[in-house]
């Protein structure tokens, strides 16, 4: 039995991340999606959403369960013995912090391997940051979020005004 993780902030979750989570799901036999709970990181969603949502749109994939974690990623690693991190790589411009976070656990923890999936073409583009903006603007998300995820945010706005 192989138990991978799929770290992020997931603020919120996109089709991006799905496709990963997904793709994971392919290769290991349960993946577990570890949602950053950082006070010091401003975040649009509060760590219960953000868990929330990722919960609502993978409720029908077996093998796939949605936890939060705080402190150290290597740290959550041991808790829920998995030895494999896996991230998606968009861009070459995802690369340098990719490889420093990937270096940064190894020499934590020579136990922990990162992997890289290749993002979909498809979602080469995409990242929580820009759906926001988007979103914040009135503009069309339905390509990028699923229809929960876009009613959230659309929610969230209108509740900030
Ligand atoms: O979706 P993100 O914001 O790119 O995810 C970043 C995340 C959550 C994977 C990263 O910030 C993280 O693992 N933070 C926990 C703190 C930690 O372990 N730091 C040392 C390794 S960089």
């Amino acid at each position: 039995m192989t138990r991978a993780v799929v770290p992020g902030s997931f603020d919120p979750v996109t089709y991006g991340h799905l496709d990963i989570i997904q793709r994971a799901r392919r290769l290991f036999d349960e993946v577990v999606v570890a949602v950053l709970e950082n006070h010091s990181k401003q975040f649009l969603f509060p760590v219960e959403e953000r868990v929330e949502m990722l919960k609502e749109v993978t409720k029908d994939w077996p093998g796939v369960t949605v936890d939060y974690f705080s402190g150290l990623l290597v740290t959550y690693m041991k808790k829920v013995s998995a030895r494999v991190i896996v991230r998606g790589l968009r861009a070459l411009s995802d690369y340098e912090y990719e490889l420093q976070m990937a270096l940064t656990n190894h020499e934590l923890d020579e136990e922990v391997e990162t992997i890289f999936l290749a993002s979909s073409a498809h979602y080469s583009f995409l990242s929580s940051r820009m759906v926001k903006e988007v979103a914040s603007m009135g503009g069309k998300i339905s390509d990028f979020v699923p229809p929960y995820v876009e009613q959230k945010l659309k929610a969230k706005f209108k509740e900030r005004g």
